[in-house]
Order: C-alpha cells, then sequence, then structure tokens
C-alpha cells in the first residue's frame, strides 16, 4: 500500500485549490482507499454524516474514553465534510511513528504532511514562512541562554513549546515524553516535514474562526522581548476589536476586510486574511517590510512588495495620506532606535571584545547582559510598539527603557571597564559625533531648565526641585 504520508506531493495537481469541498474530498478519499460515501458504519443516525468504517469504530470507544474529542470534531467542518478520526490519523506501518492501536495502524502526530492531502496551499505556504523556522534555533544566542545559563527542563516547557521542537519517536511507534507534548509553531516532525497545523487551529475543531481571534497568536506573541499581543490590546484596533466582536463576522467562509467585516483588524486580518484583492495567505511573513528581531533592523528581500502588501489592507479602513503618515512615523522610530542606540552600543561592545576588555563568550560579563536586554527586550518593544500602534510601547516600555539603560547602565559600564583614557575615546568617536547625545555628554542647557521650571509653575503652581 502507498504510503498515506507520501500522498501529498503525488495528488497536488488533482487537487481543486479553489475550494469545491466535495470534489476535493472525493479525490483525496479515493487516494486514501476509503469508502466515505458507501461506508456508513451499521447504526449511524440518518441525519449523521458518512464516515468511514474505521472512523466509526474510533468514534465509538473514544466517545466513552474521551468524550471530548469526539464530541468536538462532530460539531466540526471535518465531520460534516466526512473527514472523520481514521482519515487524519491513519499511518502506513512503515511511517516512523506508525503504532498498532485496538487492530488499527496509527500515529498520534497529525503534520503538515498529512494535512497537506486535502490543504496543499495552506501547507505550502506555512512551510516557506518563518513559522516553519521557527524549530531552527538550536545554534542562536537564546538557545544558549535557554539550555546552558537556564537548563533543558526549562527549555522544553518554554521555548519549545512556542519554536517547537524535535519529536522523538520510540522503537514502539509512542512518542518519546521528554519530546511531546509540543505544538509548538516550527516543530520538527519524524516524518521530515515542519510545523504544527494545531498552533493556531486548536484540535479537534479546526476553526478557522478562532485561528482568526488575537488570543490564537498569543500564546506566542507577547512578554518582555515581543509583546505584540499587548500592543494590539492597547491600540485602537484591539480596543475596537474587543468593542466590536459580534460584528467581527469571524464565522464567514471568505471573511474579506472591508467586505465581511470593516470595525476592527485583528493579526489574522493585517498578516493573514483576504482583502478584495489579496487572496489570505498561511505565509505570515508576506506582509512584513522590516525584520525587527535582531539587535538592529534589517530591511527584508523585496521589502518594498511586502509593504504595498501590507497597504493594501489599510487602505480598506484608511485613506493613503494617512498610512503613509503611519510608516513615515514607524520608520522614524526604527531608525531613531538603531542609529541613537542599537549601533553605538554594538560597536562599543564590540571595540571592548576587540581590546580584550570584555570575553568573547557571553552572558560572563554584566556588559553583555545590559546590551542583551537594550537590544532583544527593550529596543524589540519599542519597535513593536510603533509598528501597530501601541504607544505605551512604543514610549514607556520602549524608547524611555533603552534610554534610561544606554544612558544609565549600558555607558556607566562601559566606563568602568574601559577606565577613564579609553572611555575618553570612546565617547569622542561614538557620542560626540551625534549632537542627539550632546544633553548626555554637556548637560541640560540653560534655557531648557528654565523652561522646565516655568511649565511646572503655571501647570501645577510649584517649583520643581
Ligand atoms: C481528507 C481531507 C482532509 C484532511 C486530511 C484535512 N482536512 Fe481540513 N478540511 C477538509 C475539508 C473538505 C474542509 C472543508 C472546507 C474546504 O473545502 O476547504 C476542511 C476544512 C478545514 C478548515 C476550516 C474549517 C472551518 O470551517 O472553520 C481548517 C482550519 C482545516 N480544515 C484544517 C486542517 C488541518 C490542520 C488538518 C491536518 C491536521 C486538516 N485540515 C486535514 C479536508 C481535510
Ligand atoms: C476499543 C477502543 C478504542 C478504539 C477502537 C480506538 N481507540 Fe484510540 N484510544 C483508546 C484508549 C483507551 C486510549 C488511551 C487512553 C489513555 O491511555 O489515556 C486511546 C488513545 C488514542 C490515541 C492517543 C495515543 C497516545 O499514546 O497518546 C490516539 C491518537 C487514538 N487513540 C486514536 C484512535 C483512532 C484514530 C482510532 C480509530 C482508528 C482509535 N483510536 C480507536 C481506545 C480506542
Ligand atoms: C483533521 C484531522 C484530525 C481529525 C479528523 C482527528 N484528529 Fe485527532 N489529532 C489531530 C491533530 C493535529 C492532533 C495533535 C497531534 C499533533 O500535534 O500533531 C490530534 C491529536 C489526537 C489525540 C492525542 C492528543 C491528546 O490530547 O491526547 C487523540 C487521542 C486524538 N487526536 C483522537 C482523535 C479522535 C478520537 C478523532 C475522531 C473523533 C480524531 N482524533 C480526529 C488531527 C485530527
Ligand atoms: C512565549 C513563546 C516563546 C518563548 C517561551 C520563547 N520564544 Fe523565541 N520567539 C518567540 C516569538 C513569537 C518570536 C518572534 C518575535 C518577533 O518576530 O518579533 C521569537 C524569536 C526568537 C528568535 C529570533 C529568530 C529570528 O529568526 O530572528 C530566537 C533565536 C528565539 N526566539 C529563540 C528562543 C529561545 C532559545 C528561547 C528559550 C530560551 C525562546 N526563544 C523562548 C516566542 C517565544
Ligand atoms: C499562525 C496561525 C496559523 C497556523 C499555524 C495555521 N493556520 Fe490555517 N488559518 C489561520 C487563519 C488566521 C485562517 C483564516 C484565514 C482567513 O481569514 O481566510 C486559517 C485558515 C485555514 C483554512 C481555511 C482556508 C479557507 O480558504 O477556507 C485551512 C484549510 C487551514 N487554515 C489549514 C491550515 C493547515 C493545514 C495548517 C498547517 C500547515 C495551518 N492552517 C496552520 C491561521 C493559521
Ligand atoms: C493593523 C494591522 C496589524 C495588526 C492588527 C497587527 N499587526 Fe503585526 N505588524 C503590522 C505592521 C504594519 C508591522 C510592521 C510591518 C513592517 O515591517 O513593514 C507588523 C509587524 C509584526 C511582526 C514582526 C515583528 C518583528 O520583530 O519583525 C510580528 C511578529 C507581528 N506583527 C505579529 C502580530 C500579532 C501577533 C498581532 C496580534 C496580536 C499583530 N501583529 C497585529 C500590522 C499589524
Ligand atoms: C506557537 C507559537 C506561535 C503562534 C501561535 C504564532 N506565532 Fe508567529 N511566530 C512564532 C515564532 C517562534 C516566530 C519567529 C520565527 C523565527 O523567525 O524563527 C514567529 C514569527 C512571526 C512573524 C514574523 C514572520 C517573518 O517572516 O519574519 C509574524 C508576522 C507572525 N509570527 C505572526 C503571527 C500571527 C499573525 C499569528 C496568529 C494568527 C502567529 N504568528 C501565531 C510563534 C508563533
Ligand atoms: C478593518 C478596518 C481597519 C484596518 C484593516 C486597519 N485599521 Fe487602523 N484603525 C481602524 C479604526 C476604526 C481606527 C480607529 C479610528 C479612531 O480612532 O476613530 C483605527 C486606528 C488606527 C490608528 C490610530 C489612529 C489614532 O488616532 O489613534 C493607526 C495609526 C492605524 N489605525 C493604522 C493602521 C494601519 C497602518 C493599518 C494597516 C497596517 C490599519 N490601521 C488597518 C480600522 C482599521
Amino acid at each position: 500500500m502507498e504510503s498515506k504520508r507520501g500522498l501529498a506531493g503525488n495528488h497536488k495537481k488533482e487537487v481543486d485549490m479553489k475550494g469545491k469541498g466535495l470534489l476535493r474530498l472525493m479525490a483525496c478519499a479515493v487516494t486514501l482507499g476509503m469508502t466515505i460515501l458507501g461506508g456508513v458504519a451499521a447504526g449511524a443516525a440518518p441525519d449523521k454524516v458518512a464516515i468511514s468504517k474505521e472512523g466509526q469504530a474510533c468514534v465509538d470507544c473514544h466517545k466513552a474514553q474521551s468524550p471530548a474529542f469526539v464530541k468536538e470534531w462532530e460539531q466540526s467542518t471535518h465531520a460534516k465534510k466526512s473527514v472523520d478520526c481514521y482519515t487524519c490519523h491513519k499511518a502506513d506501518k512503515s511511517d516512523p511513528d506508525a503504532m498498532e492501536h485496538n487492530g488499527f495502524t496509527i500515529a498520534i502526530l497529525v503534520t503538515p504532511k498529512d494535512c497537506s492531502q486535502c490543504h496543499p496551499k495552506e501547507v505550502e505556504e506555512m512551510t516557506t514562512s518563518h513559522h516553519a523556522k521557527a524549530g531552527d534555533i538550536l545554534n542562536s544566542l537564546d538557545n544558549y541562554l535557554g539550555e546552558v545559563i537556564g537548563g533543558p527542563e526549562a527549555v522544553a516547557v518554554g521555548c519549545l513549546q512556542c519554536h517547537g521542537g524535535k519529536v522523538k519517536v520510540l522503537a514502539n511507534g509512542k512518542l518519546d515524553i521528554n519530546s511531546w507534548p509540543n505544538t509548538g509553531i516550527g516543530r520538527i516532525n519524524p516524518d521530515g516535514s515542519k510545523g504544527s497545523c494545531t498552533a493556531c487551529h486548536a484540535r479537534h475543531d479546526f476553526s478557522k474562526a478562532q485561528a482568526r481571534e488575537p488570543e490564537a497568536c498569543g500564546k506566542c506573541h507577547l512578554g518582555p522581548d515581543h509583546p505584540q499581543k499587548e500592543v494590539y490590546e492597547e491600540s485602537k484596533h484591539g480596543i475596537l476589536y474587543v468593542a466590536n466582536k459580534d460584528r467581527l463576522n469571524l464565522n464567514s467562509d471568505k471573511w474579506v476586510v472591508g467586505k465581511d467585516y470593516s470595525a476592527a483588524p485583528t493579526c489574522a486580518t493585517c498578516h493573514m486574511g483576504a482583502t478584495p484583492d489579496q487572496p489570505a495567505t498561511h505565509d505570515v511573513g508576506m506582509r512584513i517590510s522590516w525584520t525587527l528581531r535582531p539587535p538592529v533592523s534589517k530591511k527584508l528581500d523585496n521589502w518594498e512588495k511586502r509593504r504595498e502588501a501590507m497597504k493594501d489592507v489599510c487602505k480598506n479602513c484608511h485613506s493613503s495620506p494617512f498610512i503613509g503618515g503611519f510608516y513615515n512615523q514607524f520608520d522614524n522610530l526604527v531608525d531613531l532606535y538603531d542609529s541613537k542606540f542599537a549601533k553605538p552600543a554594538g560597536e562599543i561592545r564590540k571595540e571592548l571584545i576587540d581590546k580584550g576588555l570584555l570575553t568573547k563568550a557571553d552572558f560572563d560579563d554584566k556588559l553583555d547582559w545590559i546590551y542583551w536586554e537594550l537590544w532583544h527586550h527593550e529596543g524589540r518593544r519599542a519597535r513593536h510598539g510603533a509598528a501597530m500602534s501601541g504607544p505605551d510601547y512604543a514610549w514607556w516600555h520602549g524608547i524611555y527603557d533603552v534610554a534610561k539603560n544606554f544612558y544609565g547602565e549600558f555607558l556607566p559600564e562601559v566606563k568602568r571597564v574601559a577606565g577613564p583614557d579609553l572611555y575618553k575615546e570612546i565617547e569622542k568617536k561614538y557620542l560626540e559625533s551625534d549632537v542627539r547625545h550632546e544633553w548626555y555628554i554637556k548637560g541640560m542647557s540653560k534655557e531648557q531648565l528654565e523652561k522646565i521650571q516655568k511649565f511646572y509653575e503655571k501647570r501645577y503652581g510649584e517649583k520643581q526641585e
């Protein structure tokens, strides 16, 4: 028998991607050798959809064993389209994670490769996106921090639950409990595929409406180093989402912004959703022009095209001068962070390393930690706040923290490490060359101090000490 998991590629062409569900299902059913329409299990109620004999056996036993799986599946689109437990969990004996289970050969994992039998477009897009690469972090600095400075036990329940880990299979087909459960976004599957669809479409409902909610992204996109969820919540967009959730038509089939809904965008609207001129995509990188993750921001390849794709979303709700203004302010903030803080900080630290005053190893000097938080936490927060209209993150959790760190911790520590002579040189080279640092070197001017004094007198009737 042909391995179920090898089907995807072979049958791509037979599958109608534009969505005629039944046609697609029949194509899949035939290739799977199932008897969907003729194979209604004896005793199934007439109003119930037809499912395979094997699927019925899973349902019958699991109804008692784990009723919630069955209930969730029963009300799903999959059940209505006769996609049953066996369709998804079926495995070939030669599959690395095949296991014998009550007379059936099944696999616990249902990977993107399995879903691709019927959803080739979504799988292709997901697989080429950064999401599918999120498990490839083993050589990163963050990973050193996790594995060595923290510990592998923390990585298993932390990093890998977001990024995805390598799921290992035992000889009997069962999954190694040190590596499972794991539904991280870039999970490395035993069949060689990457990613986990259930990261956004929770089982066994597998709903698109649920994935359109910002909460679907919020498991991972939050916290001190990438607070997209919090930024969104404080933005006008997030406020309007909460106020108008029932008007967002989340269950609609196509969910085209401006047509099917208009009150507010969610994460999925901007990064994935359809517009009148653009189809939905599972490649979340298609519409971003920067990557704001590294110490110094980088423009992506074809960034103009990507930016146009994002503007095409905004324009259903905003005018082009407004959108242009937004991007102007966003780019300006990114440039401020990069040129005023990130670049000099990186260069100064490198100079100290080159001069042998700091070790090459990371995280063993105080300055390593200070610098890490400057870019990885504070600098990202500022950039993400500006990218998604969250003013509190752009400023108070963002550039305010960056500046406080840069002037209050980073430079004093540089001074301590460098000693007075070298520090003078550093100051000259990296700070005096940029007028924006003048206030730090020379202090506030007399006029500025007076202006501030007057402001407080006028506002509160008192002098500021
Ligand atoms: C045997 C074919 C088949 C397999 C395998 C399959 N699906 Fe589906 N799926 C369908 C059909 C048919 C629909 C109905 C809508 C359509 O035609 O696209 C559907 C719909 C969906 C929807 C939209 C549901 C809604 O209405 O909100 C999601 C999400 C989905 N599938 C995810 C998955 C994921 C994830 C996997 C793998 C874990 C998977 N599917 C495996 C056939 C399949
Ligand atoms: C005769 C009863 C029975 C039948 C038939 C049955 N299962 Fe199960 N299944 C169970 C029980 C019991 C468990 C384990 C529960 C436990 O250990 O908590 C289980 C566990 C599972 C697991 C998780 C295994 C693990 O190690 O985590 C999957 C996946 C599964 N079943 C899928 C299926 C599918 C798909 C079918 C139909 C092809 C099926 N089952 C048929 C009773 C059954
Ligand atoms: C659309 C495909 C699909 C269908 C249909 C489906 N499953 Fe699953 N199932 C999955 C996915 C995906 C997972 C999560 C495994 C992973 O991350 O790869 C899963 C996980 C499981 C697990 C183990 C997870 C746990 O929490 O213990 C069990 C048991 C299971 N399914 C049983 C069933 C049963 C019973 C049915 C039918 C009522 C069913 N599945 C129908 C895709 C499917
Ligand atoms: C709460 C979920 C979560 C945890 C826990 C987590 N990360 Fe991440 N990580 C993310 C998200 C989301 C991004 C992408 C942020 C962005 O694009 O702004 C990311 C980005 C990264 C990047 C940058 C990737 C690139 O291509 O630039 C690395 C490297 C990384 N994480 C490694 C780790 C390591 C190692 C750990 C544990 C020590 C960890 N992460 C913990 C969610 C998480
Ligand atoms: C990052 C979150 C995320 C991941 C991961 C994800 N999806 Fe989706 N998916 C969504 C969103 C959001 C939608 C709704 C898009 C829209 O508005 O049309 C969706 C819609 C779908 C649909 C319905 C398409 C239609 O035209 O009706 C299918 C099928 C689907 N996803 C399958 C998959 C499969 C298969 C995978 C794994 C390869 C997957 N998804 C992984 C978020 C995700
Ligand atoms: C109004 C549209 C909009 C909404 C809503 C939105 N984003 Fe964004 N997002 C953007 C824009 C614009 C950018 C920056 C694009 C660029 O680089 O040109 C961005 C950037 C990002 C990035 C890249 C960050 C990096 O470090 O490179 C991630 C990740 C992200 N958003 C996730 C999310 C998540 C998660 C949500 C929901 C909680 C969300 N976005 C809501 C428009 C939006
Ligand atoms: C299970 C965790 C998880 C979920 C859920 C998740 N993401 Fe991500 N996302 C990540 C990680 C990790 C990265 C960084 C990947 C890397 O570069 O290695 C990332 C990266 C991104 C990027 C940057 C892509 C690029 O090309 O640089 C965007 C945009 C994004 N996610 C949007 C979303 C949206 C929108 C949702 C919800 C619909 C979502 N994500 C759901 C973990 C997740
Ligand atoms: C579904 C409609 C919709 C989409 C799509 C959308 N927005 Fe908005 N946006 C709104 C609404 C409504 C407001 C609130 C206006 C108000 O304050 O009265 C808003 C507010 C804003 C604000 C804050 C304005 C203020 O005065 O506080 C900015 C900035 C913004 N949007 C930028 C964007 C950008 C950039 C995009 C595309 C990446 C985008 N929006 C996509 C509906 C949308």
